[in-house]
């Protein structure tokens, strides 16, 4: 985890911080402590809505790009091995001093290592639970800025959720969406915008809210969906609060930061039954080992099972036993 290995790395002097002046963190989560670094001097970029927020809070300077310059910036990758080139590319260009790059062996570390090594000087390596921190000066990264993929038809980004394509399991729900879908629909962690994309294009859709977490998804479906019926939000889908829907839309995501946890699909679920209209439908879409089952039934007086394959489950669920 990003906070052990640094504490180490700046308490045994593997790794020096300038005495002064701004200094960038990327890629940390909530659950990261950065207790041990100048919090006066620190600005935390994030574009995941909840870590953004929950820095924030916690009173630091919180900013959604790269915004230099700065004397050093500390990036924890992602897992998303062009995620993590663009990452490094973008902090490079607003940062006069180290990067200091900290990742698990599950996040690339390792390659990425070897990749900096071959266009920079990194100092010394310190390997520790299970991942490795090391600081990188000088190098030429501008061939690590990654256009933007365009993939039947829309346009999707590196680390994104579905960045190389269609996922399979959204495209099975939008085509098990009735012709007709009356009224206000909200997609909850809507993406790059695919589901969304979908509803619009059936009979009596009013409007469709897209709230979702991850920025640079959201305004990938900003340029994606073009229709006056859309409203863009950045938000917490397990906490967002707007006007009621008819319909919800959601293939829940199953991870927190860099762990699977099915909680957090669980929430979506619970907070789609307090956003919908007493009559009002989920459609919700979810890998087949996912226990959704027992949420739905939770806090839905009916659930159906609409369709199945090998791979994924499509449900329907109305009646919400917690209406607003
Ligand atoms: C499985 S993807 C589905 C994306 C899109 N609806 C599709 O079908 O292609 C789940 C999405 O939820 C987003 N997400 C994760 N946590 C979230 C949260 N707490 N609030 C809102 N969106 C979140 C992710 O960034 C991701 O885009």
């Amino acid at each position: 985890m990003l906070s052990d290995r640094l504490t180490l790395a700046l308490d045994t002097g593997t790794i020096a911080l300038p005495g002064e002046g701004r200094i960038a963190v990327a890629g940390a989560t909530a659950r990261d402590d950065l207790s041990m670094l100048p919090r006066e001097r620190i600005t935390v970029i994030s574009h995941f809505y909840p870590d953004y927020q929950a820095f924030k809070t916690a009173g630091y300077n919180v900013n959604i790009a790269f915004e230099g310059p700065f004397v050093a910036t500390i990036i924890a990758l992602p897992r998303a091995k062009k995620a993590a080139q663009e990452m490094v590319a973008k902090a490079a260009r607003a940062t006069d001093g180290p990067l200091i790059i900290d990742g698990q062996k599950t996040s690339g570390v390792a390659s990425m290592l070897k990749a900096l090594k071959a266009r920079a000087l990194v100092g010394e390596v310190l390997s520790k639970a299970h991942g490795k921190i090391f600081a990188v000066t000088g190098g030429d990264f501008s061939d690590w800025l990654h256009d933007e993929t365009h993939i039947d038809g829309f346009v999707t980004a590196p680390g994104v959720f579905s960045a190389d394509g269609i996922d399979p399991g959204s495209a099975a729900l939008a085509s098990a969406l009735p012709k007709v879908l009356k009224g206000r629909v909200i997609d909850l962690g809507a993406g790059w915008g695919y589901l969304s994309h979908a509803v619009l294009q059936r009979e009596g859709v009013t409007h469709v809210d897209l709230v979702e977490a991850d920025a640079v998804a959201l305004d990938l479906a900003r340029k994606n969906i073009t229709d006056s019926r859309a409203t863009f939000l950045w938000d917490d889908a397990t906490t967002y609060v707007g006007e009621a829907a008819d319909h919800i839309v959601t293939n829940p995501p199953f991870h927190t930061d860099r762990t699977a946890n099915p909680d957090l699909g669980r929430a979506f679920i619970r907070h789609a039954a307090k956003l919908l209209k007493p009559k009002g439908t989920l459609w919700l879409v979810a890998n087949r080992h996912l226990p959704y089952e027992s949420t739905l039934e939770e806090r839905f007086q009916t659930v159906q099972l609409l369709n199945q394959s090998a791979s994924y489950k499509i449900y329907t669920a109305t009646r919400p036993k917690s209406p607003r």
